[in-house]
């Protein structure tokens, strides 16, 4: 079933059964009633574009009525009518009663949902519903006049289309907002919202269950302040209106041939999707939030995040971290103050130009329209104690100002361009240590460089030494330190007791103990509710492994997939610091794949369907979740399997977390299993999606063969399966046991798959999108692969260390850590 449902639909959003084609209106009248019939009778647009009718996703029971694009082959479902209340079996029917109200019942006359219309009482004509070539579903109580008695676009689901009015509609009062399905499958409403508030200066934001978790900013005039690209100058034009009582916001498609729909996931992710002629599927134009710094106040007021910066975290010039301990341990939420108060009285303050940033929170600001010029704006902040800062209101005129009076929340700073001015008011002496800097800054940098390089080197040795001998002698400050970082993140984590995890693990007793990672060792244990779990406590000693603990809760928090291990909470007590997984009974992959007699228990349905497991987790990281992760690690060990063997991808530390249009990234440490590495990550540092899409590939081939890439160049497996393949022997290679029992096209296409990803070149792997098309389509449409990559990088490397320790080698060139056997 899985793989059936495989075919096509890797990038679809929804699951749809199939329709079949149909001729028909795009109007009803009371005399004829919409049934659930397998489509004969659905509404068809005038144009085409859209239709109406009854669904039901995939492997369910439960019909909907709802509207999706007619003529294309991912049809995405944009409007649901009955999303709260399913029907159960294809017993359902949407009429138009006669008093004009819509409504959706099943054969015993049971009312499943219905249109808050209702017509005038002058009923001298009878009402009609008619499906609009944008995707509007409009009720006229006369057939022969414009005037809509109840529309669709009035009540979107989870699809913003263009012509729909989102905000706040001054006829009906109702800020009009979109909500996400509450999974794929699911068109109940989810958690996410994105939704107009109206505060203060009106700006959008992405809500989950009721919490604001990301800001799009107010309109600039130009675009979203958040949301800096997404007005694709080409393509789409945005619209913002601002009234006494109306906030609204739409958009236009300039090229009628191009399907543009706006929509929240129910991951909580907003996207901008497009679909060109010729599509395979839905594109993605754009996504938000895009990376940690559109998570709302990640900084704390005052705070600056700059996704781009080392520390991601800074304060705005002129202030200082409220909590300097904190600051330091990724601990933000406090913010920043300000170093010297302002003095209004005696009228010394100024205004720094922050330039480059996305506003900082307008819900508690004003706007005053009528300013002409930022002159003014400057004049009446100066005038005003309460001022704390301004900023122009409209970027395309340069009319009105929109001024701060409390803390500035939520900055983020642009080092692309995007971004507009912010003027922040500070004390004359703030400003003036600030201009001081500036002017000197070429002489004072020769003259410093020197000495400052000299002082930055004894600091670090000083800061290390210290820091050591704190962890050896003060255990207590430090792992409080810790607590509080993990505290602060409001990571929406449960901490588990030390007590708890003792008990559960029979005091650690090595009977309990599962293996022994590169960070320490990881146990087995059960709590008292009967629940199982698997501890991995930390090494006291190791300093990378905070790093590490800190990434990784950071990373894991945040996601859920079903391919993904899932974190369960964390403990950070008495100097230990452990993370709490849901135990997984039948280990990790490579406990079966390279074992001689486990191997058969795996027939090729299994293997897979873990290949697919694996894909599907992989690409929640990739592209699904509200972040864009890099897993750095991927490998048989770190892949568990629960107990119906379903592949979940383990073990975050190295993970990467990125912005949605950065794709590459480069680091000095070079972190991995070698085996696993791509040659660009291992030789020059430089990774990105496409070197797990390596990883991945390796994983596959080990799948399939049951031999490990040990990386040796006497016995490299990726080496060898592609001689083979060039000489169509490729089958040879398969697992011996599974030789008879396997569809030779789909194990040919997964060999084909693997070479494809492990291709030297990273431009020639594929996405892990186009890898899950892949799996569920014909291997003949698929591009014929190059050459793999070797990652060797010569004898320094002792690949048969099985030692579980990290082992540091370095030449001059780079320095690689290997983390062995976890
Ligand atoms: C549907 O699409 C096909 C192929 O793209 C095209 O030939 C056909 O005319 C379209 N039908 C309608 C009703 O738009
Ligand atoms: C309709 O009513 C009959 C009898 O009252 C009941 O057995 C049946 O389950 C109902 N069907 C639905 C879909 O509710
Ligand atoms: C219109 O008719 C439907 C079905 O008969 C009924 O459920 C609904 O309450 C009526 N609406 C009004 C406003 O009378
Ligand atoms: C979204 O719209 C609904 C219906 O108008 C409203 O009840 C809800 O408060 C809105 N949500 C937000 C976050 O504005
Ligand atoms: C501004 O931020 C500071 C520092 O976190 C905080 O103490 C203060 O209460 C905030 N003031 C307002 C008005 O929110
Ligand atoms: C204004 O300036 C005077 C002297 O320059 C200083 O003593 C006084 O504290 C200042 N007022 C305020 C409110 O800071
Ligand atoms: C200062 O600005 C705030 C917010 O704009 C406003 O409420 C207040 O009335 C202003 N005070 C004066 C003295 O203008
Ligand atoms: C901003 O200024 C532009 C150009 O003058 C104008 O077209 C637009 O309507 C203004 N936007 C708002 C929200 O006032
Ligand atoms: C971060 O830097 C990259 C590369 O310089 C750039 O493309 C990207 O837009 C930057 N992101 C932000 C938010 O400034």
């Amino acid at each position: 079933m899985a793989h059936a449902a495989m075919r096509g639909i890797a990038f679809l959003l929804y699951l749809l059964s199939l329709f079949s084609f149909s001729i028909a209106g795009d109007s009803l009248t009371p005399t004829q009633p919409l049934l659930d019939d397998g489509g004969s009778g659905n509404l068809v647009s005038a144009g085409g574009r859209f239709e109406l009718g009854f669904f039901n996703p995939a492997g369910t029971q439960n019909h909907y009525v709802g509207i999706w694009y007619h003529n294309i082959s991912d049809k995405a479902v944009v409007w649901v009518a009955n999303r709260q209340r399913p029907i159960n079996g294809g017993s359902g029917r949407l009429s138009l009663a006669s008093n004009g109200t819509l409504i959706v019942t099943d054969d015993n006359s049971t009312l499943f949902w219905s249109s808050s219309s209702s017509s005038s009482s002058n009923r001298a004509y009878s009402p009609v519903v008619t499906l609009r070539d944008d995707g509007n579903l409009v009720i006229r109580d006369d057939p022969n006049s414009d005037s809509v008695s109840w529309q669709s676009f009035d009540f979107p689901t989870d699809t913003f289309l263009s012509g729909m009015i989102f905000g706040r509609d001054d006829s009906s009062g109702r800020n009009v907002n979109i909500t996400s399905w509450a999974s794929t499958g699911d068109p109940a409403p989810g958690s996410y919202v994105l939704a107009m508030d109206l505060d203060g200066v009106p700006q959008q934001f992405l809500w989950q269950d009721s919490e604001q978790v990301a800001r799009l900013g107010p309109w600039n005039g130009v675009y979203l302040g958040g949301v800096p690209t997404i007005n694709s100058q080409d393509l789409i034009d945005y619209f913002f209106m601002v009234s006494s009582r109306e906030f609204i916001y739409w958009y236009t498609v300039r090229d009628p041939s191009v399907l543009v729909r706006v929509t929240v996931t129910p991951q909580g992710s907003g996207q901008v999707l497009m679909w060109v002629e010729g599509s395979q599927s839905w594109i993605s134009q754009d996504s938000y939030p895009r990376d940690l710094c559109d998570h709302y106040a990640q900084c704390g007021p005052n705070g600056v995040c700059d996704p781009n910066g080392s520390a991601i975290c800074r304060c705005i010039q002129g202030f200082r971290p409220k909590n300097p301990r904190n600051w330091g341990v990724w601990g933000w939420t406090d913010g920043c103050v300000r170093k010297t108060e302002l003095d209004c009285r005696n009228a010394t303050d100024g205004f720094f130009t922050f330039s480059n940033v996305k506003l900082p929170d307008t819900s508690t600001s004003t706007v005053d329209w009528s300013t002409r010029s930022l002159v003014d704006c400057r004049a009446s902040c100066l005038k005003n104690c309460s001022c704390t800062a301004f900023a122009s209101a409209n970027i395309s005129s340069g009319s009105g100002c929109i001024f701060w009076t409390a803390n500035l929340t939520d900055i983020k700073h642009y080092n692309n361009g995007f971004g507009q001015d912010l003027y922040v008011r500070l004390a004359r002496s703030d400003l003036e240590s600030m201009s001081s800097g500036h002017g000197n800054k070429r002489r004072v940098a020769v003259i410093v460089v020197a000495p400052v390089l000299a002082t930055f080197l004894l600091a670090t040795a000083v800061i290390l030494l210290w820091r050591r001998r704190k962890t050896r002698n003060n255990k207590t400050t430090d792992h409080h330190a810790d607590e509080e970082a993990v505290e602060e993140k409001n990571l929406d984590m449960p901490l588990f007791d030390l007590s708890t995890l003792a008990e559960a693990t029979g005091d650690f007793c090595t009977d309990n103990k599962l293996g022994e990672g590169g960070f320490g060792p990881v146990y087995k244990g059960k709590l008292k509710e009967g629940q199982e779990i698997a501890v991995k406590r930390l090494s006291k000693t190791s300093m990378q492994g905070t790093d590490e603990f800190k990434n990784e809760v950071m990373v894991i928090a945040k996601l859920q997939h079903r391919n993904l291990v899932r974190l369960l909470g964390c403990c950070v007590q008495g100097g230990e610091r452990m993370l709490i997984y849901e135990y997984m009974l039948n280990g990790s992959l490579d406990t079966f794949l390279f074992d001689k007699d486990r191997c058969r228990m795996l027939d090729w349905r299994m293997r897979y369907n873990i290949i697919l497991g694996i894909a599907r987790g992989l690409l929640y990281l990739h592209h699904d979740s509200r972040y864009r992760i890099i897993h750095r690690d991927l490998k048989t060990s770190n892949i568990l399997l629960d107990k119906d063997m379903n592949p979940k991808i383990s073990d975050f530390g190295m993970a990467k977390l990125f912005s949605g249009d950065e794709i590459i990234g480069n680091t000095k440490r070079v972190a991995g299993t070698y085996g696993y590495m791509s040659p660009e990550y291992a030789m020059n540092g430089i990774f990105s999606v496409k070197s797990d899409i390596f990883s991945f590939g390796v994983i596959v081939l080990e799948i399939i063969t049951g031999e490990k890439n040990n990386g040796a160049y006497h016995h490299n497996l990726l080496g060898k399966v592609w001689s083979l393949w060039k000489e169509n022997r490729a089958f040879e290679i398969v697992e011996d046991f599974i030789h008879h029992s396997f569809p030779l096209d789909e194990v040919l296409r997964c060999i084909k798959i693997g070479l494809l990803c492990v291709q030297e070149r990273p431009e020639d792997r594929p996405e892990i999108s186009l890898v899950l098309l892949m799996l569920g389509s014909n291997s003949s449409l698929l591009l014929e692969p190059k050459q793999p990559g070797f990652a060797v990088i010569g004898d320094q490397i002792d690949t048969d260390s099985s030692s579980s320790k990290g082992a540091l080698l370095s030449n001059n060139r780079l320095s690689i850590t290997i983390f062995e056997g976890r």
